[in-house]
């Protein structure tokens, strides 16, 4: 019998066939974890997912775009105070890009402070002859290539949680302690960026920005007194993979009583994982957060209504963000479908495009990467498809690294196939250098534009 919200508990999921769940191997440990972590402080207020629902809610109406990206996979090994700065510097200078570029407001989400888990499709992996357990994150086990290493062990989860937490802190005091303040746009253009055409062009915009800063000051705004321009939102956001972590992060929020997912402000069910009849979907139907879902070119338009009915029965906008992941391809035939279905069943979702994770493609030598233009190609197929039908493409949702690493081709200063394994170091997937990221969000501010 389907849950419903009077009999929806944060285990009720357990009654569920519940997909990409690591095998424990030690149920009296994990259960052991799960019960710490219901101890420990939640790691965001519910009032914070209330106020990103609400900016959620502007996109959905047309009113703001959102900006979801970050690493594919956070790596244990990796939570440093340079690394969180620079991913940070690269979410700030595309929202600049795309706010300027556009005149709209951009709600900026991160894969950030919690992206710690993967869905594979495969059970397992051969390494150098062995075969494994496939990579899962790191809150599941190590990534080292033994069969040991890559025993799930529980304990990571606790780990993942205080790494969760530090990644949070220092993000809150870059964003509202100053680093995040407009008149240092400038700023935020590192050095291997700004020698690129888009670091350039990012140059003249700054500029740009700079001046008509100036000019407000010179007409007499007090721009000292406006918070807006020296403090940012940077919301954190997951795919809510292992339902027993988001169980034990779940608590009932002691102003309005609801259940929230505290361990992120919004959390994604994956193309894996949105089966109707199964886990992740009955879990996130109960929490009040926004709640985001991938969609693959084989999701039809009767899933995407059935998904929303599920999800948003109350028709909150903001609550639902369908993020479409179709393929350079594939877009421009399926997409128009769904955005027709989900509109004529006046169930508001924002519509996000992640142009990455339909355009995989593996080199002869084996090595994951995606071409720049099959990632534009998708955009601008995101884009005409919402032209073609009337509706508001809401935003993107990329994965991508601070640093100057060669893992996608291409871009106005190309990553040629012969510098792939240069700097080649994901855990997953291939994710855009900050070049690369700052070309798009160029592109994706000329696409927004001519809408
Ligand atoms: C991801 O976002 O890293 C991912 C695995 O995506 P998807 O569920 O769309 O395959
Ligand atoms: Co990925």
């Amino acid at each position: 019998m389907a849950i419903t919200e009077s009999t929806w508990t944060p285990s009720s999921w357990r009654e569920l066939p519940a997909g990409q769940q690591p095998e424990w191997p030690d149920p009296a440990a994990l259960a052991a974890v799960r019960e710490r972590l219901r101890g420990l402080p939640p790691l965001v207020f519910a009032g914070e997912a209330r106020a990103l629902l609400a900016a959620l809610g502007e996109v959905c109406e047309g009113r703001a775009f959102l900006l979801q990206a970050g690493d594919c996979v956070e790596s244990f090994r990796d939570v440093s105070a340079p690394a969180i700065r620079e991913k940070l510097k690269v979410l700030l200078q595309m929202s600049a890009v795309l706010t300027y570029g556009a005149t709209l407001p951009v709600v900026k989400v991160g894969r950030i402070a919690g992206q710690f888990a993967k869905p594979r499709s495969e059970r397992t992996e051969v390494v150098d002859g062995i075969e494994l357990l496939s990579f899962r994150g790191h809150v599941v086990h190590s990534d080292e290539p033994t069969p040991e290493a890559r025993v799930p062990d529980p304990e990571r989860l606790v780990q993942g949680y205080y790494q969760a937490a530090s990644t949070l802190n220092l993000l809150r005091a870059f964003t509202k302690g100053g680093f995040a303040d407009l008149t240092l746009v400038h700023t935020w253009n590192r050095e291997f960026v700004a020698a690129s055409p888009a670091g350039q062009r990012y140059e003249a915009l700054a500029s740009e920005i700079g001046r008509a800063l100036r000019f407000m000051e010179a007409i007499g705004i007090d721009l000292a007194r406006e918070p807006t321009l020296h403090e940012v939102d940077v919301w954190t956001s997951h795919e809510g993979l292992l339902l027993e972590y988001e169980e034990a992060l779940t608590r009932t929020d002691s102003l309005t009583g609801q259940p929230y997912d505290c361990s992120a402000h919004m959390l994604w069910i994956g193309e894996r994982t949105r089966d109707l009849a199964e886990a992740h979907v009955e879990f996130f139907f109960g929490v009040l957060n926004p709640i985001g879902v991938k969609l693959g070119p084989a999701a039809t338009p009767e899933d995407a209504v059935a998904l929303g009915e599920r999800l948003n029965p109350h028709r909150v906008p903001g609550r639902l963000t369908f993020i479409a992941r179709m393929g350079a391809e594939r877009v421009r035939e399926t997409l128009p479908p769904l955005l027709e279905a989900v509109r004529d069943a006046e169930i508001p979702v924002v519509w996000a495009c992640d142009p990455m994770h339909a355009n995989l493609v593996r080199m002869p030598t084996g090595t994951k990467t995606r071409r720049f233009d099959s990632i534009m190609t998708e955009l601008q197929g995101f884009f005409a498809a919402h032209r073609e039908v009337g509706t508001w493409p809401g935003g993107v949702h990329i994965e991508f690294t601070g640093e100057d690493v060669t893992e996608c081709l291409g871009g106005s200063e190309a990553v040629l196939e012969e510098q792939l394994d240069h700097r080649y170091e994901t855990l997953c997937d291939p994710r855009l250098n900050g070049r690369q990221s700052l070309d798009l969000a160029f592109r994706v501010a000329e696409l927004m534009r001519a809408v």
